[in-house]
């Protein structure tokens, strides 16, 4: 189906656009009392992301109610190890948890390669019926979370501020470390390819904790199967955002990807010297800002759309959107940025 506003997939592309596209990270859920409506009708987070039709309504939902430029279907990263065979439960307040680890052959040895289609189905029905039901309104963000990233949570078991035990397997473990990320990798090139058979029209990969390795582990460790995915997928726009990579922005130039997302630390001319002009930089009004008032809000943004002087670019925020964020404060952000000139 042709789709009425491409100005993402042209911007991404280096095309020309009327105007900057804009979306936010993690722009589903968290922040929209709509979307807590539909979430207190259900169990919990993974019932509602694991039902296609609820996981269809709130991906829509802040594209009606927002008027962002992009859907991105509601997930999470943490599926593909449960496609892998290492459940998560999603812990009220306090994030997820995998009641088992990878921290041995053996555990390795029970894990599989996911096949994305029939491992992953309820989110491929779900993009099915979000494809649907948008009609074309704005192209369909699919996503997945970056090799290392996937990692980390699988060896910690949840969310950390050092994420000391995955560190340490790369140190110990070399060997077993680069099988499980290989295996990671191959999962999610998988369900990736299935994403966008379903209808994904770009796709993203979060590396939310890049920034917690040092430049030469994070070469070997995740930048190697960040190459490896961009290089497998070759039907659609790809971005890549690595939180914290600042000291990978050079190599990451490199990549065989459209977009490359800037987190609210990394200067803007200074990533786009480093980065070179060959790709589109996705980004990075820090989500703090929106706490300002209107006034500071709509400042703010202006002044990073004069930074990136009308180069290729998508405006987001550095990071997700926080939960405590005035919805209104985020439809002065988006309105900002469509009425720049
Ligand atoms: O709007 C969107 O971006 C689409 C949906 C989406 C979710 N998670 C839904 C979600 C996306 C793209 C993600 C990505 C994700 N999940 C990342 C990468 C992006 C980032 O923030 O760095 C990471 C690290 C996760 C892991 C995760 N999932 C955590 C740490 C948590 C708990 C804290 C929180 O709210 O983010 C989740 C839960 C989660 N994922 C929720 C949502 C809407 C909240 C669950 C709820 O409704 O109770």
């Amino acid at each position: 189906m042709q789709i009425q506003n491409d100005l993402l997939l042209r911007a991404a592309k280096g095309e020309k656009v009327e105007r900057t596209p804009v979306w936010l990270m993690r722009q589903a859920g968290r922040i929209l009392p709509e979307y807590r409506a539909v979430r207190e009708s259900v169990s919990g987070f993974i019932e509602l992301a694991q039902t296609p039709e609820l996981a269809s309504e709130v991906t829509i939902q802040p594209v009606d109610l927002l008027g962002v430029d992009a859907a991105i279907i509601f997930s999470d990263i943490l599926v593909i190890p449960e496609a892998m065979g290492l459940p998560y439960e999603m812990v009220e307040k306090r994030g997820p948890w995998f009641p088992e680890t990878v921290s041995s052959e053996s555990d390795l040895k029970k894990l599989k390669i996911a096949d994305g289609a029939n491992d992953l189905s309820y989110v491929i029905k779900a993009i099915e019926i979000t494809k649907k039901e948008l009609a074309g309104r704005v192209p369909l963000i699919g996503f997945a979370g970056a090799p290392w990233t996937i990692f980390a949570y699988m060896v910690e078991g949840s969310g950390s501020k050092t994420f000391s035990k995955a560190r340490a397997m790369l140190y110990t473990e070399p060997k077993l470390s680069h099988q499980l990320l290989q295996m990671i990798t191959d999962s999610t090139i998988n369900y990736l390819k299935a994403q966008i058979v379903a209808g994904a029209d770009l796709i993203q990969l979060f590396d939310s904790w890049a920034g917690i390795l040092g430049p030469d582990q994070y070469e070997e460790y995740s930048l190697k199967y960040i190459s490896q995915i961009c290089d497998a997928i070759n039907e659609v726009p790809k971005t890549v955002f690595a939180k914290g990579a600042f000291f990978a922005r050079e190599a990451m130039s490199q990549l065989n990807c459209e977009t490359i997302g800037l987190d609210w630390n990394m200067g803007i001319a200074e990533s786009r010297k480093m980065i070179g002009d060959g790709k589109t930089l996705q980004g990075n009004l820090d989500p703090a800002a929106l706490y300002g008032t209107p006034e500071q809000v709509a400042a703010a943004t202006k002044k990073m759309m004069d930074q990136f002087k009308g180069g290729r670019h998508i405006a987001n925020l550095g990071h997700g959107v926080y939960p405590d964020i005035d919805p209104e404060k985020v439809k002065v952000f988006i309105e900002t940025v469509k009425n720049y000139k």
